[in-house]
């Protein structure tokens, strides 16, 4: 039911209640930057945010093998702009695919970014959570080799382990190695492997709340995925003279912040300026709910209670008369298993006697049998002796019955 105001009643001030409460709190964001070694990770962050947050490398030639980045490292810089405060994180991932056996090189960068939603996610069931730190990742820069072929294997394999655990944003490496042409190819090619093995990137989509102007906006940053890129920290002087940060080559200056010459600026835009809200809404909304889900899930209930039995009467009283239910159970079947066995041995001394009686009845049939055949001869014995004499029998005298 809709309600028309009479008046001004204050409201419409929410948003800038909600503003005020954003710039004071500050904010949090954690990119990480994955991709081969030498790729320009760290030099497109130190271009980002406009400062030396990862040590610069010495500019080596070629030839010579410039220091890489060893293991997985965050690095956590307060930074402020027209005194809005973010505390920006960035992980630095050691050279992607840089070893003689590739085949799991996505697995510490995988076990990084769920250990953080584990972390998360134990933070979520203390009772305590005041102190509360969100170190998932919210931006994961993969940086592809400008071959100007299409993705290798490698790639597609990180993408496809990852894409689900992070917002994939997908960037062409060192563009200014690839003529204008190249780097058109490469793109619709980039993006047809992305496309044929389900990959899922980040995008920015506009909805139907967002005005005209956003939307073209929006559809402007869209087309430029994946964004191919140049970073540079230096200050160089091109021809006409003005300074600008960019690379210098015999042939000209390739300009940084120049959406003439890559898509730096559209890339910073994206993910600085119009979409690190969203990029964090959909990894709490989406790829941590659906992490998080999972691990209950395959925790099973036991252990789903138990992370939640401490703070919650219920589930503490429910897990207590499930307790209750499996002792009685397991009492009921020792009973059950004792009263078998009496039974058992029961029936076996039954059988025994019966036995020891049938034998006994047997003897007994033996011995009486015996005596018959016994008592039968003797009377056969007597009768014979009692039989009387015949008359035409000779008897001799002295041998004859008295
Ligand atoms: P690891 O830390 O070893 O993984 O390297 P990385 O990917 O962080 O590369 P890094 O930023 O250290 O850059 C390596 C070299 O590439 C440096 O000499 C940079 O000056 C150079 N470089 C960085 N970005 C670009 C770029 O856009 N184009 C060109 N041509 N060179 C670049």
């Amino acid at each position: 039911m809709k309600k028309t105001l009479k008046g001004t009643v204050g409201f419409a001030n929410l948003p800038n209640q909600v503003h005020r409460r954003s710039v004071k709190r500050g904010f949090q964001f954690v990119v990480m930057v994955v991709g081969e070694s030498g790729m320009g990770k760290s030099t497109m962050v130190n271009t980002l945010f406009n400062s030396a947050l990862i040590p610069e490398k010495e500019e080596v030639p070629p030839s010579v093998e410039s220091p890489k980045t060893v293991a997985i490292q965050n690095i956590s810089a307060d930074i402020q702009e027209s005194g809005v405060k973010l505390r920006l994180t960035v992980v630095d991932t050691p050279g992607f695919g840089d070893f003689i056996n590739n085949e799991e090189s996505w697995k510490p960068i995988l076990m990084d970014i769920e250990s953080r939603f584990d972390s998360y996610l134990a933070q979520e069931t203390r009772a305590n959570r005041t102190k509360f730190v969100d170190s998932r990742v919210h931006a994961c820069i993969y940086f592809i080799a400008p071959t100007g072929h299409s993705l290798r294997s490698i790639d597609i394999e990180f993408m496809k382990r990852l894409h689900t655990k992070v917002n994939l944003i997908p960037v062409i490496a060192k563009s200014d190695t690839l003529t204008e042409d190249e780097v058109a190819t490469f793109k619709v090619r980039v993006l047809a492997d992305i496309a044929q093995h389900n990959i899922q990137i980040f995008r920015p989509l506009s909805d139907s709340f967002d005005d005209p102007e956003t939307v073209a906006e929006n559809r402007e940053i869209h087309d430029k995925i994946p964004f191919a890129i140049v970073g540079s920290n230096r200050d160089v002087t091109t021809v006409d003279g003005r300074t600008v940060r960019g690379r210098k080559y015999p042939w000209g200056v390739i300009e940084v912040d120049n959406e003439e010459h890559n898509d730096f600026v559209k890339l910073r835009q994206m993910l600085i300026r119009t979409h690190m809200e969203e990029l964090k809404d959909h990894t709490n909304l989406v790829l941590y709910e659906n992490y998080r889900t999972a691990k209950l899930l395959s925790l099973g209930k036991i252990q789903d209670n138990a992370v939640f039995r401490e703070y919650n009467p219920v589930l503490q009283m429910e897990e207590e008369r499930r307790l209750h239910e499996v002792k009685m159970q397991k009492m009921e079947a020792e009973m059950h298993a004792v009263f078998q066995q009496k039974v058992q041995e029961k029936e076996q001394k039954l059988k025994q006697s019966e036995e020891e009686l049938y034998a006994r009845h047997k003897e007994m049939k033996v011995t009486l049998e015996k005596q018959r055949l016994d008592l039968d001869e003797k009377r056969r014995r007597l009768e014979v002796s009692l039989r009387p004499t015949t008359p035409d029998r000779k008897v001799k005298k002295g041998f004859g019955f008295k």
